[in-house]
């Protein structure tokens, strides 16, 4: 007899750097701020489409062409996204995967962020600036769950690939990368200090 899982879904998850990533966090969070201060459009954005927090997803949306932080940041990015793409065993036919997005978030408490797919990328990503202890976390959704007929739910005490939900904790200095079909949110942060992350998309085309 034999039974054997098929079809998995891998979330990376790793420190973005070996060694000076504090220093580093507080020159980006920094710069996070004054990009913040200085984006109007962003802000008026914000104000209706998500509620008590601020996202440049609308308005500086290519923060790696504008700041060298954040082409700095690209630069340490890519190798992580290399890795997992290899892990995938993707066969880019000689492309690579670039950058074609990146932008930051700042949520206060109570903010939140629906589940969502990137639609149009390959591969996304979240960096954390900073993460307030008990700050929320990323949760990943199963994505077959639209396809489950009569499925019973699975067992409080399931083996976690049984599970149909994930939670990764946001840690300041890591990052996390998924495919980007995959559904995400952020629940309502519950502490009053600011989360900061910022998110990316990767593409081959
Ligand atoms: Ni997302």
């Amino acid at each position: 007899m034999s039974i054997q899982a098929w079809f998995p879904t891998f979330i990376y998850h790793s420190p973005l750097m070996r060694t000076n990533w504090k220093r580093f966090n507080n020159e980006l969070l920094k710069e996070c701020y004054q990009i913040r201060d200085n984006d109007p459009d962003g802000l008026k954005w914000s104000k209706k489409n998500y509620p008590g927090g601020y996202t440049s997803y609308s308005s500086l949306c290519r923060l790696q062409k504008l700041s060298s932080t954040f082409m700095d940041l690209e630069k340490k990015i890519r190798r992580h996204v290399q890795a997992y793409a290899k892990h995938l065993d993707m066969d880019l036919d000689g492309r690579e995967l670039s950058m074609t997005d990146c932008w930051l978030n700042i949520m206060p408490k109570q903010v939140t962020h629906g589940l969502h797919i990137h639609p149009v990328s390959t591969i996304s990503g979240t960096y954390y600036v900073k993460t307030p202890k008990g700050c929320s976390s990323i949760k990943f959704e199963d994505p077959r769950l639209t396809k489950f007929m009569a499925a019973p739910p699975r067992r409080a005490d399931c083996r976690r690939e049984n599970k149909a939900h994930i939670h990764y904790p946001a840690e300041a200095g890591k990052i996390v990368l998924f495919e980007s079909w995959l559904r995400h949110e952020v629940q309502p942060n519950p502490v009053e200090a600011e989360r900061v992350s910022v998110s990316f998309n990767y593409n081959w085309f």
